[in-house]
């Protein structure tokens, strides 16, 4: 296959799902020893949505998939590869991925999970440009789902007040000249998996009665290493992206950063000397979604009119692994498209 000079993979159609029910700070007062007052102040969170029981990783991120596919113009049998990022697949395997194909008919796809944590859609849109990039594939499907929900421990105060659900996804196309993902840095820290994990269902501790009881399959978390490590990767991993695209920080037009904690992109605008209507933000209505928080804040930027043709825009995040990712784009309005 011969490799184009300079093509970059672009963002040609941006889809969402967002689960119906809503579940409050107020809500969850009734739940734990919390108040709508700690939860605003230390993290900035309003509400956030909740999947029903029914719900999975693949349903929400098939809906998600088909809006992006929808917006990008795209017919189904075009798309040559999906890529979810999730930490809370359907099942072990076979990958959501694999269930979103069956579910949207994406007959032509191949389909593959990536675990990365939080961090997990900037890692498959990093792995999913390179398949463009390459010309081996035209049309990439690039999916963060997840239903944290189901591995949350509700009677935890400290996760349960951060944690919510959705899924968002992007089609990649070859960009136009001087368009497109210009750089990604991704980067990963395993000493510090103890931090943020979920320690039971794999092959190092399977369930049983035992773990089940401890709540060994639910979300763990050490919130203050985890504040400590994001308050660094978020800058930094920014910075050195744009570095590797050779830009600075003066360039940027917005930054849309995994939504975690308002604290957190806060005290990343201060290391980065960036004012905080350069950020997108929007966990106060949906929390932390992992994987999904980074699509569905970029959706809300398009829909709000936040993101123009030619902008530089960091796409940020930072997780469990622990991992961390930025990739910079020159924004093309999809409408605008010429390839
Ligand atoms: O996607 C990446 C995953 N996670 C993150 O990015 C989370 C990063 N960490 C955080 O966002 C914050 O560390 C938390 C929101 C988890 C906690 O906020 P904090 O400001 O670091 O609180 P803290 O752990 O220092 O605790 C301060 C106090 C403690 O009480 P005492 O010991 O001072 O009496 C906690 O017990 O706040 C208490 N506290 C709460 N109070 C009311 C902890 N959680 C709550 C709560 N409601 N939900």
């Amino acid at each position: 296959m011969i490799v184009p000079t300079g093509l970059k993979a672009g963002i040609a159609g941006v889809g969402v799902c967002l689960p119906d029910r809503v579940l409050t700070n107020d809500e969850l007062a009734t739940m734990v020893d919390t108040s709508d007052a700690w939860i605003r102040e230390r993290v900035g969170v309003r509400e956030r949505r909740i999947a029903d029981a029914a719900q999975a990783a693949s349903d929400l991120g098939a809906v998600a998939a088909a809006r992006a596919i929808g917006h990008a113009g795209v017919a189904a049998e075009e798309v040559d590869l999906v890529i979810v990022a999730t930490a809370t697949p359907d099942t072990l395997f076979p990958a959501t991925a694999c269930i979103i194909q069956d579910k949207l008919r994406l007959k032509n796809a191949a389909a593959f999970d990536l675990a990365a944590g939080c961090s997990g859609f900037v890692y498959a849109l990093a792995a999913g440009s390179r398949f463009v990039e390459s010309g081996l594939y035209r049309t990439v499907l690039v999916v963060g789902a997840e239903v944290l929900s189901k591995v949350t421990d509700w009677s935890d105060r400290e996760t349960c007040i951060l944690l919510a659900d959705g899924a968002g996804a992007v089609v990649l196309r070859p960009a136009a000249p001087g368009y497109g993902i210009l750089a990604v840095k991704l980067g990963a820290d395993g000493s510090g998996g103890r931090y943020l994990r979920r320690p039971a269902g794999g092959s190092r501790l399977p369930h049983t009665l035992k773990t089940l009881a401890a709540k060994l399959d639910k979300l763990q978390m050490d919130g203050q290493e985890v504040f400590r490590f994001a308050i660094k990767a978020l800058p930094e991993a920014t910075l050195q992206a744009l570095a590797a695209a050779g830009l600075g920080k003066e360039d940027v037009a917005l930054v849309i950063p995994h939504q975690a904690n308002r604290r957190i992109i806060e005290a990343a605008a201060r290391r980065l000397e960036l004012p905080m209507e350069k950020f997108m933000i929007n966990l106060d209505r949906y929390g932390n979604t992992s994987s999904a928080s980074v699509p569905i804040a970029l959706h809300e930027a398009l829909e709000s009119g936040r993101l123009q043709d030619g902008d530089i825009v960091a796409l940020t995040a930072f997780g469990a692994g622990l991992t961390w990712g930025s990739a910079i784009l020159r924004w093309q309005s999809p409408a605008g498209r010429t390839t």
